[in-house]
């Protein structure tokens, strides 16, 4: 996102505009700043997480409550990035391995910000490599769109030489065996930071 057109954007979008503006954008729900999002999650000023309704790798419905009683790994992200998303879900299998017998009680999910072109079918092999526990949940645009919102994550898709890429925030949220959220670790978190935070809520009750 380039920084100049976000602030003329907040010079443009001044709230005397807003009710003219908003009918036309009904369909798209506003989309809020990399860093604002950054800032809601670094002072906890709202909360973070709640209910989705997606399509797993292999094609089954899945809703947040299916997985109560684990504690979740969260991260969003999309097949084609070509770094970032393989290095943090790499981190998240490295983590799933350290934590041995206590991973049972974690469930990983990788959630894609690119439904157009992550199908179930596309992100089946995709999260398999890296871990066997990782599932890969897909979804309509509205429905990523919603999820993203609940967890504050920052996506936009900008025009690239291969087509289009995802601008994304990366960070990977813990959620508790209720689906409350616990935290979020940065970008960049090696795993053994992540087991030793996880841990204790994993061998916890
Ligand atoms: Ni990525």
């Amino acid at each position: 996102m380039n920084w100049r057109a976000v602030r003329l954007l907040g010079v443009l979008c001044t709230p005397l505009l807003w009710p003219l503006a908003a009918p036309l954008n009904a369909a798209e729900p506003p989309e809020r700043s990399a860093a604002e999002l950054m800032d809601v999650l670094m002072w906890n000023r709202e909360p973070v997480g709640g209910a989705f309704r997606l399509v797993d790798h292999t094609g089954k419905l899945r809703r947040d409550t299916d997985y109560r009683g684990r504690l979740l790994l969260l991260y969003f992200g999309f097949t084609f990035c070509p770094d970032v998303c393989p290095t943090d879900l790499q981190a998240i299998a490295q983590t799933m391995e350290r934590l041995g017998k206590a991973a049972e009680a974690v469930q990983p999910l990788f959630v894609t910000l690119d439904p157009e072109r992550d199908t179930p079918a596309r992100l089946a092999p995709y999260v398999t490599f890296f871990h066997p526990r990782l599932v890969g949940l897909t979804g309509d645009a509205e429905a990523i769109r919603e999820a993203a919102n609940a967890y504050k994550v920052y996506y936009a898709k900008v025009p690239s030489s291969n087509d289009y890429t995802i601008d994304h925030s990366g960070y990977v949220y813990l959620m508790d065996r209720s689906g409350k959220y616990l935290g979020f670790f940065p970008p960049g978190t090696p795993p053994e930071r992540m087991v030793e935070v996880i841990r204790p809520f994993a061998e916890g009750r």
